[in-house]
């Protein structure tokens, strides 16, 4: 809302006639600066400030990988347009570094802020460690807050889940926090590269030197976090297409 709208003079409410019967509606520019104000505290890294559902691109030397991306890109823009959801209410990305996880999980924080909901970005080894440090009398830091707002935040995007060594307390931690989320219904976007078999991928794989075993989600944040995590989420499994990053490397 600024002053100066010509629309609603500042007020944020603009008259509208519908059937002879005046009444009051929220005037854009209350609607465009709520956006704004709700995407600032949505914390979004500056990277990807600019990601968006319009502008994925999909590649076009490719027809399998271009169907493969068109079919997940489909997939989120469903989810934006659909939420809430009653019986998923979460989006879980799934797949190999630099196939554009993060920036759909980004992109669909994004459009259901525009849609008039409210989510906060975190990236999961960050979280963390603010939270390993709140719980430390040592560092003098009494902040609980990264806790609470990842407990209360109407969507949480949780980017590169299970990014961390595993202890006792990364689980517990882990756990508890998709615990409360997943008993009060509330969703969560989260990202990893890791595998699970439920995602369909093969934990063992062939590379030059052998057989390869890949460290499993479930190794990295418990079984049990790895459950509600699966119950609360719809599984967007990213296709095996080039890592963005070198291809635009490559490009410049
Ligand atoms: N299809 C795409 N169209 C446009 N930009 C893309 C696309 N895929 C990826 N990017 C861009 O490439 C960069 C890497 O993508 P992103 O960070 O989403 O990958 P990721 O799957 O999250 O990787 P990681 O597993 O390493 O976190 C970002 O800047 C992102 O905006
Ligand atoms: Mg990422
Ligand atoms: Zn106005």
């Amino acid at each position: 809302m600024t002053e100066e709208c010509a629309i609603c003079n500042g007020t944020g409410w603009k008259i509208v006639e519908k059937d002879g019967i005046s009444g009051a509606e929220r005037c854009q520019c209350a609607i465009d600066s709520r956006t704004t104000h709700v995407l600032e505290a949505a914390r979004i890294p500056p990277l990807y400030e600019k990601a968006s559902l319009e502008n994925f691109l999909l590649p076009r030397d490719n027809q399998a990988a271009h169907d493969a991306l068109s079919s997940v890109l489909s997939v989120v823009k469903r989810y934006v347009r659909g939420y809430p959801h009653a019986d998923r209410p979460g989006l879980l990305l799934i797949g190999n570094p630099g196939t554009g996880k993060t920036h759909l999980a980004v992109a669909a924080l994004r459009g259901l802020i525009q849609r008039g909901y409210e989510g906060i970005f975190y990236d999961y080894q960050n979280l963390l460690d603010n939270i390993r440090s709140s719980y430390d009398p040592s560092s003098g830091n009494t902040d609980k807050e990264a806790y609470r707002t990842v407990l209360d935040t109407d969507i949480l995007l949780l980017d590169d889940l299970g990014a961390h060594r595993v202890t006792d307390w990364v689980e517990d931690t882990v756990t508890a926090i998709l615990t409360y989320r997943c008993n009060n219904r509330k969703p969560l976007i989260a990202t990893t590269n890791l595998v699970d078999p439920e995602a369909g991928a093969n934990v063992s794989e062939r590379s030059g030197t052998g057989v390869q075993v890949r460290t499993t989600l479930a190794e990295r944040i418990g079984m049990r976090a790895r459950s509600r995590l699966f119950e609360m989420c719809r599984v967007v499994r990213m296709p095996s297409v080039d890592d963005y990053r070198i291809k635009r490397s490559r490009a410049s």
